[in-house]
């Protein structure tokens, strides 16, 4: 995920990225505006009742994963233990509409911060990787028959 912008702005070596997202304090801002849009964007009804009624928990959670997915310290691993993503996924029903829906809040979101405009779109793009790789290898990807490798561990 090492990608230089059109401004020449690297990501996704060592902490750039981290940084680049204000660090543990700046990503927490963004991941409780992105459960905010989960919670009220009319679009996301259906993944907003996949998730418990109380947000706390899995906003603390995404936080910690994102500091590490980022290039940030290992925090989630500390306080979570280890985490594959496709796996705590595999029981959810997620087609193209819900994956486009939890996107759609995280751009939404990400238009928000106060990031450089080359981040925005790196995060983004970024984002849309386990994204799909979650779709394939859900309950509806399985379905399906579509196979992917499950490599998105801390
Ligand atoms: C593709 C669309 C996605 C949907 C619809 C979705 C939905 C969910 C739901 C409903 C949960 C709670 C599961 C449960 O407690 O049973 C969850 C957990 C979680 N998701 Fe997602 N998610 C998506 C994409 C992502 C992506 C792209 C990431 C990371 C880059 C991510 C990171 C997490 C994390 C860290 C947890 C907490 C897992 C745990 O420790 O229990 N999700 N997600």
């Amino acid at each position: 995920m090492n990608t230089t912008s059109p401004n020449n702005e690297t990501y996704g070596i060592e902490d750039t990225s981290f940084k680049a997202a204000g660090g543990f304090a700046g990503i927490q801002k963004l991941v409780k505006s992105f459960y905010t849009f989960i919670d009220q964007l009319p679009g996301a009804k259906t993944i907003r009742s996949m998730h418990a009624q109380d947000l706390s928990l899995i906003d603390d959670k995404l936080t910690h994963f994102l500091c590490y997915w980022l290039g940030g310290p290992r925090h989630y691993r500390d306080k979570y233990g280890p985490i594959s993503i496709p796996r705590v996924h595999s029981h959810l029903v997620i087609n193209k509409a819900e994956r486009d829906a939890w996107l759609l809040c995280m751009e939404r979101a990400i238009e928000l911060q106060p990031y450089k405009a080359s981040f925005k779109i790196y995060l983004l793009e970024q984002l849309a990787v386990p994204a799909e790789r979650i779709r394939v290898t859900s309950k509806a990807g399985r379905n399906q028959g579509i196979r992917a490798p499950d490599s998105l561990s801390t």
